[in-house]
């Protein structure tokens, strides 16, 4: 009696999320994933504001962590020089901490969606390497001290290394050189030298991005600057990048001494307008009706390819769990995701993991049926 009572204590605690022996029937994937990996979504104004209160309950009760879709990106932050707006972002930290999210802010220095004054002069000119310096520093002082010891982590630099691995000719770049980078990833920390502080960008599969990345990490590590983990943002296609690819960039992202984070994870079914089209917001491409296949719905045949390949890329996150701190999916519903508008306006996707009920799609329950099952198999042994 007292064996059966005590194997059966043991196979509850070891669990995780799991909270019952058969498969994990009504259990949250965030609960499931709870031992392994943040499960987390990118919140909307919208979401934030009472605008949508279908995706903001969706949000709160699948998912661990919490990212600003748009409110934290310099352009709406600092609109003009000195006049800082934080509104709608005080709303989504206040949101995270009420609902126990792990936080981060997205982004401190990107060369998109940044205002327009940032790098220029009056005469529309690039402004000095100090004004930029300066510039740089005061932006990221006050939104990182403002919120010190509440967002545990930042994407300090988002989207500065291209495809082949040289550094994207931006006006940051242009005007301060890679140097803006190092930059920086020292002022966030001198702002909160407790938070996390990450590299961020798209296409992490590709080569020459990958070891320039590497080599980064490096160079940031050996100037003695704080660099937690690299994010790959995981913007993906049914036909790229090839698993084996992605795998390969997490394994040299955390061999170079960093944690690895999926950040910005969506999966389109659509078709693309050019191969491999990466993740640049500037990308568009004009609507063609032959480009917006599933406007009606989504046949049976590719939703259940969808969910072959959204779960092949998470059992790959599973196997590399030990690097991994979290996913996040870019959206909650997938109406929310900015797949529909995104390079081709206008069109229907079906990107992320709950529907446009908010109902959660079938890769969810699948997903946390091989997770309970791995665990209260290992729970046996
Ligand atoms: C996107 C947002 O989802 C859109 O709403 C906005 O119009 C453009 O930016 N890489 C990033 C994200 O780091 O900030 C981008 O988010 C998507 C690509």
């Amino acid at each position: 009696m007292k064996t059966i009572f005590y194997s059966g204590m043991l196979a509850l605690s070891v669990a995780g999320g799991c909270g019952n022996p058969q498969g994990g029937a009504g259990v949250a994937l965030r609960d499931a994933l709870k031992d392994k990996f943040y499960l987390g979504t990118a919140l909307s104004v919208a979401q934030l504001t009472g605008g949508d209160t279908l995706s903001e309950r969706v949000a709160r009760e699948n998912f661990s962590a919490v990212v600003p879709e748009n409110c934290m990106k310099s352009m709406f932050l600092q609109p003009r020089e000195g006049e800082f707006f934080f509104d709608e972002a005080d709303k989504f930290v206040a949101w995270g901490e009420a609902n126990g999210m792990w936080i981060t802010g997205h982004c401190l220095v990107w060369h998109s969606q940044a205002p327009r004054w940032l790098c220029t002069d009056e005469s529309g000119g690039n402004v000095s390497p100090e004004t930029l310096t300066e510039r740089l520093r005061s932006h990221i002082t006050t939104v990182v001290s403002r919120y010190r010891g509440r967002i545990k982590g930042w994407d300090v630099v988002n989207e500065a290394i291209l495809e082949d691995g040289s550094w994207r000719k931006s006006k940051l770049y242009e005007i301060l050189g890679e140097e803006f980078i190092p930059l920086a990833f020292r002022f966030a920390h001198e702002a909160d030298p407790d938070a996390e502080l990450y590299y961020n960008d798209y296409s992490m599969a590709f080569e020459g991005k990958r070891n320039a990345v590497v080599q980064l990490v490096k160079t940031l590590k050996e100037r003695g600057l704080r660099i937690d983990a690299v994010g790959m943002q995981g913007h993906i296609g049914m036909d790229y990048p090839p698993l084996e690819e992605f795998e390969k960039s997490m394994l040299a992202f955390a061999e170079a001494g960093v944690k690895v984070m999926v950040t910005e994870l969506d999966l389109t079914v659509l078709p693309s307008p050019q191969p491999n089209v990466g993740a640049a917001v500037e990308a568009s491409f004009a609507y063609r009706q032959a480009l917006n296949p599933y406007a009606g719905g989504l046949p049976d045949s590719v939703a259940a390819a969808w969910t072959s390949r959204m779960a092949d890329f998470f059992r790959l996150f599973l196997k590399h769990h030990d690097k991994l701190t979290r996913v996040t999916l870019w959206g909650v519903c997938d109406d929310d995701s900015w797949r529909n508008g995104w390079p081709v306006p206008g069109r229907t996707d079906y990107a992320l993991l709950f529907d446009r009920n908010g109902n959660p799609k079938p890769v969810v329950p699948l997903l946390v049926g091989e997770l309970c099952a791995n665990r209260h198999g290992d729970a046996r042994k």
